[in-house]
């Protein structure tokens, strides 16, 4: 039997659920391979997917033209959203936009959270907006190039527009409400996209974790991985930061040595890796372990928090650790010709993201997790930007230039970490190396930052614990006044009308 490790990179993705797809060991290859039964949803017989009997909330859909940009492109697909509106007060309240990102956006997901607190204090709607292309947004033939070119953060944001105007109408708004549009990671990025482009429409934006600036190399999250591991406020620290590049420098010097038979033999590997891509692949899966540790640092426990990982890793020998962490009598696929037939592979499930998402860095982000060996990356010096461009060309024959290109298109659009705008907060954790792209600091005109010491990804996001951090807690109630101040000046702003 082969284990369940493959190509790992951190998606852009906010929360546990979605993080369970990387597990400790790397991805669940079995999830591609289980489909579920996928027909594309009919909206003439839409009472059929209310949830009636969840107390929560319930969902709806919509018809979204494909491209909003060209007209003579006659395609449609129905989009999925949920209303959560046991806080609403009255039909002038605040509504809040909870913007989906790169997955399945599921009614737990919206309902719950620091947002749900904050909409319970303000009395507000919450609604929940489903990206296309995931989930149930999206048609049986979703997966195929011919399609894909429909996605893009420009058509979501169109598509968010659009649901904007509807759900005014269809639930029966006063048309005076004051929304708000919230999100985080990739999704932040969108909600704050959507207040700098949209300003018409939403009154502000809290943008969790928004990796605003996009780059195709992006040394700097493993930079600031290597950065979390020796920060002792997360149990961290510099001895630890040793042990791990003496591990990854132990297997670095055996395959200059020639002795690549001893590491496939150590660590199991399927495939004998001859096969260059093949041991970046390897190179990877063992880097995804510690970058999945520092984004989600905690939020699952502690299995593979930085601090458990610092106590397997800081012993004599922190090359037999890595071995045991990863040698788990499965033998470990490390092919990048399976890895490259799971990307390509276009039968659809509602749970899929990974064929989307990477078509979507291919086009717009990359957000590469290079591992170069000029910078402070503690992994081993194999995953490189032409190793990422090799996804994008195998798996939707997109050429690096082309990357290149739209990555710089896209910094251009949206103003990258330096945008222009009123009313947007950008939440980040000094932990998450995500925070890297984001914006830091206070930008002129009104756009704010929370810098929290301490949290990893879209930390501030989950619902608030007794046992939370400190910084946790003050960022959370920065964040809580600046939503009321901006709630506050909008009543005012009405007023004076
Ligand atoms: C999502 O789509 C699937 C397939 O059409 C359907 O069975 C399911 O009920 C839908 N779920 C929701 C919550 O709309
Ligand atoms: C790997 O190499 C060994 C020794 O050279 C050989 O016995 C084995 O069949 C090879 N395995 C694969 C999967 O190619
Ligand atoms: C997590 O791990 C750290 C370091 O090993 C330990 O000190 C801490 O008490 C653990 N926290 C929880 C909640 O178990
Ligand atoms: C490191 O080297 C790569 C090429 O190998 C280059 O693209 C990158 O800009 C360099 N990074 C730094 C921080 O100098
Ligand atoms: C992208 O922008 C960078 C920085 O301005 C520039 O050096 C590079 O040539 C551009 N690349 C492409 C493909 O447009």
């Amino acid at each position: 039997m082969k284990a369940t490790v493959m190509a790992v990179v951190c998606v852009a993705a906010c929360l546990s659920i979605r993080a369970s797809a990387i597990s400790p060991y790397g991805l669940e290859r079995s999830r591609f391979h289980k489909k579920r039964l996928w027909n594309s949803v009919d909206v003439n017989d839409l009472h059929k997917y209310d949830l009636d009997d969840d107390p929560q909330g319930y969902c709806g859909y919509l018809t979204q033209p494909m491209d909003h940009f060209d007209p003579l492109v006659n395609k449609h697909f129905n989009q999925r959203y949920w209303v959560v509106d046991k806080y609403w007060k009255s039909k002038s309240h605040p509504v809040f936009l909870y913007e989906g990102a790169e997955g399945e956006l599921l009614l737990d997901e919206v309902a719950n959270g620091h947002h749900a607190e904050m909409a319970q204090a303000h009395g507000a709607l919450i609604l929940g907006f489903e990206h296309r292309f995931y989930g149930n947004s999206t048609t049986k033939e979703g997966l195929l190039l011919s399609e894909l070119q429909y996605l893009s953060s420009q058509q979501q944001l169109a598509d968010l527009s659009v649901f904007r105007v509807f759900a005014e109408k269809k639930l029966g708004m006063s048309g005076t409400n004051t929304w708000i549009v919230i999100g985080g990671s990739y999704a932040g990025a969108l909600s704050a996209w959507f207040r700098l482009k949209y300003p018409h429409l939403v009154y502000g934006s809290v943008a969790s974790s928004a990796p605003v600036r996009a780059q195709a190399n992006f040394e700097g999250y493993n930079e600031v991985v290597a950065a979390s591991f020796a920060d002792p406020i997360v149990f961290g620290s510099e001895q630890c930061v040793a042990s791990i590049r003496q591990g990854f420098g132990k297997i670095e010097q055996m395959k200059q040595a020639g002795e690549l038979a001893q590491i496939v033999k150590d660590f199991n590997t399927c495939q004998n890796m001859t096969d260059p891509n093949d041991f970046k692949t390897f190179a990877s899966d063992l880097q995804g372990n510690f970058m999945s540790a520092a984004q989600f640092n905690q939020v699952e426990g502690n299995v593979s928090s930085i601090g458990s990982l610092c106590q397997q890793m800081m012993v004599p020998d922190p090359y037999q650790a890595l071995v045991k962490m990863f040698n788990s009598g499965n033998c470990l696929d490390v092919s990048f010709k399976d890895f490259l037939t799971m990307l390509t592979d276009v039968t659809f499930d509602p749970g899929d993201f990974y064929r989307q998402w990477f078509y979507q860095t291919c086009t717009q982000f990359g957000y590469y997790h290079t591992c170069d060996k000029n910078t402070t990356c503690m992994f081993l010096p194999e995953v490189d930007l032409d190793y990422y461009f090799a996804w994008c060309k195998g798996g939707y024959n997109i050429p690096s230039f082309d990357v290149l290109e739209q990555v710089n298109f896209t910094n251009a659009y949206y103003g990258a970490d330096n945008p222009t705008g009123t009313r947007v907060v950008f939440v980040d954790g000094t932990i998450d190396p995500w925070h890297a792209l984001s914006v830091l600091k206070d930008l002129p005109e009104g756009l704010k930052s929370v810098f929290m010491k301490g949290t990893s990804h879209c930390a501030d996001m989950h619902p608030s614990l007794p046992g939370d951090a400190p910084a946790l807690k003050a960022g959370r109630l920065e964040i809580e006044k600046i939503v009321s101040g901006w709630l506050m000046q909008a009543e005012m702003e009405k007023r004076q009308k």
